[in-house]
């Protein structure tokens, strides 16, 4: 089965529309829907008094309408009682402020009173609905990422400091606290980062990001522990999102979920969002090591800061395949029926306020029908050769202030280098350098391309190199392989950890004004970044043209073993960087999913199918490798076949 469905809140209606919306699931073929994700107050609308009834008769019409249920627990949102009862639970920002509810995640995760009453809900539905015929997973919580700075998380990041570093001078060591006399001589000195007077100690910020992940996971596992004891065979999940402010490590998580559940909204218009689709179902699938599960997208207007904007007609549809095509066992929405009131009155939804006599509707019904006809021949692999490395503790440490450029942008660098892969067509994985396995993992692929990779231990520094020895591809972009795990400079020169390998030395980082560039001596200019780079065995392919840089190696290539390392020492605009990792593929053997698309056109292909995306305005010619038919309509489809604009088709081979 493929899951097609959203959130579902029928606490914000009344009862007379829980008939209708059930009907209209069952016209849009919806088959799971996620439910109480925000219904704490509704369950528990005094300390330990709990209302199930409603819950009761949802989840038994649900199942009367063939409808299956990933049950949520509703720990996101605590109601108003419990942070009047246990104001301690609320979070503390970093500036002193004690927040108070109002909103939603407005809790502290280290307060034992809320972790009690978070496992005491979770512990109540579980016993209640363990075995009610509709469960069919079990949704932990809502997005875990909630940041609080309290006396209550002091102690908590303490004990965990003591377990990582065992004493407070391997700490003092880790963080650097010679500089600005921090030098910590008992636990109880270290506080969460708090507001401070100038920039803080930029290892103490990455290490509560650290501790944070994990005292998140904490709260997740064990609710997750007395839902499973309750009903071994339901797996579990918990919705992963991604931003700047989450401080969740998901490479690491991923191995505690049962199924790898994702929150994700691109937000571009136009074709740019469909590279950042890409991205989104890429880095999940990589998350999850295989398939996983769409939890929320947005079905129409996009939910973005400034103007929302709406999806043209047949978009809803290439995202929702694009995802399936990279793995996801269906397409899951924020949300069911859009609200009438609330913070986020206006977000789409699949039901609309306009009603079912709408686009989005309309939309959604033909989609149901495709993700059903879909179902049978779903589920295959999506094999790369080319990956791409994602880290989130590099993401941390480059958010600090102290950097030396104010517009270093760790996901839009990730972004980019599997953007300009997306553009040439070449499938691609990701890998994550932090996690158990990354050096076995690595044998899969052709390629590895790592942008602003900025910490990395020297274990996984000894999984690259032997990578490229053994004859791998390896792309090092600027920024990356500067530090240690705990952000200490690895010296010598940048970047330490790859030296060797890339023969190369960079001895000066010259990042570039906003606005200007650097004329490299191929006619590209770089942007953003330059460096004064040395060759230690490499050959210059790219040599910088301007400024005092004229006649320096920016791009080199280095036989290393029986492998090449490329260094990319500027920033480039996405063309260039096509074109290089383009050539890159080609040395390494690695070719576009299907040659020849026209502009536009993506391919994508998982196990024998063939999805086949026109996100351009005119029809597209696509050659398919032999006679096959349409997995959606079962009709014969032997290429050339044309892509309608906007549309997708589903290739099977015969
Ligand atoms: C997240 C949340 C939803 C909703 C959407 C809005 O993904 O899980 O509750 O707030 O964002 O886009």
């Amino acid at each position: 089965m493929l899951f097609f469905g959203g959130d579902y809140n029928p606490e914000q209606w009344p009862q007379e529309v829980w008939a209708e919306d059930v009907a209209l699931m069952r016209q849009a073929g919806v088959t799971m829907v996620s439910l109480g994700v925000f219904a704490w107050s509704h369950l528990e609308p005094e300390e330990g008094r709990f209302t199930f009834d409603w819950l009761d008769r949802i989840m038994d019409l649900l199942h009367d309408g063939g409808i299956k249920v990933a049950l949520a627990t509703p720990t996101a949102s605590p109601p108003p009682w419990f942070t009047l009862a246990h104001p301690e639970g609320l979070p503390v920002t970093a500036d002193g402020v004690r927040l108070t509810h109002g909103s939603r995640d407005t809790y502290c995760v280290s307060a034992p009173a809320y972790r009690a009453a978070a496992r005491r809900i979770a512990a109540e539905l579980a016993g209640r609905y363990a075995r009610h015929p509709a469960l069919a997973l079990w949704h932990v919580h809502n997005e875990y990422g909630t940041d609080c700075r309290c006396d209550l998380t002091a102690e908590a990041f303490r004990s965990w400091l003591r377990k990582k570093h065992g004493d407070l001078d391997a700490l003092n060591e880790s963080w650097t606290t010679a500089f600005w006399s921090q030098r910590y001589s008992d636990w109880a000195q270290i506080m969460p980062p708090r507001a401070t007077q100038y920039l803080p100690n930029p290892a103490h910020v990455l290490d509560f990001r650290r501790f944070l992940s994990d005292e998140l996971l904490g709260a997740f596992t064990e609710q997750r522990d007395l839902l499973r004891a309750a009903s071994p065979v339901v797996p579990i999940t918990t919705n992963f999102v991604q931003g700047g402010w989450v401080s969740v490590d998901h490479a690491r998580w991923a191995s505690e979920v049962d199924v790898v559940a994702v929150d994700h909204y691109p937000a571009a218009a136009g074709i740019e969002g469909e590279a950042e689709t890409a991205f989104g179902g890429d880095l999940a699938r990589g998350w999850a090591g295989g398939e996983w599960l769409l939890m929320e997208t947005a079905p129409n207007l996009i939910y973005t800061p400034g103007r929302m904007h709406a999806k043209e007609p047949g978009r809803l549809t290439r995202h929702s395949l694009n995802y399936v095509a990279r793995g996801s066992r269906g397409a899951m929405y924020f949300q069911w029926r859009q609200p009438r009131g609330g913070a986020e009155l206006f977000h789409s939804a699949l039901v609309p306020h306009a009603g079912p006599d709408s686009p989005v509707f309309r939309e959604a019904v033909g989609l149901g029908r495709a993700l059903k006809a879909l179902a049978p021949h779903a589920g295959g692999t999506v094999e790369a050769r080319v990956a791409v490395g994602w880290d989130a503790p590099s993401w941390w440490a480059l958010q600090g202030g102290g950097l030396p450029a104010a517009d270093i942008d760790y996901p839009a660098a990730v972004q980019q280098a599997h953007r300009a892969l997306y553009r040439a067509g070449v499938a691609t994985d990701f890998v994550f350098p932090g996690r158990e396995g990354f050096g076995a993992g690595l044998t899969a692929y052709r390629i590895v391309v790592l942008p602003h990779l900025f910490l990395i231990s020297d274990e996984s520094a000894a999984a690259l190199r032997e990578f490229v020895a053994g004859g791998g591809h390896l792309v090092v972009g600027h920024l990356s392989g500067i530090a240690d795990p705990a952000g200490r400079i690895r010296l010598g020169g940048y970047p330490g950890a790859f030296r060797d390998v890339l023969g190369v030395r960079v001895v000066e980082w010259r990042p570039l004004a906003p606005g200007t560039t650097i004329a490299l001596d191929n006619g590209d200019q770089g942007v953003r970044w330059s460096e004064r780079v040395e060759t230690a065995g490499a050959e210059t392919v790219v040599g910088y043209a301007g400024d005092v840089l004229a006649g320096a190696p920016a791009i080199t290539r280095n036989r290393f073993g029986k492998g090449v390392a490329w260094y990319v020492s500027p920033g480039l605009d996405d063309d260039a960087l096509r074109r290089l990792l383009e050539r890159v593929a080609a040395e390494a053997g690695v070719t576009p999913v299907l040659p020849g698309l026209p502009p536009g056109v993506e391919a994508v292909r998982q196990g024998d199918l063939v999805f086949l995306f026109n996100h351009g305005g005119t029809p597209g010619m696509v050659p398919l490798p032999g006679p096959g038919s349409n997995a959606v309509t079962g009709r014969a489809v032997t290429g050339p076949v044309t892509v309608q604009p906007g549309g997708v088709l589903v290739w099977r081979p015969a």
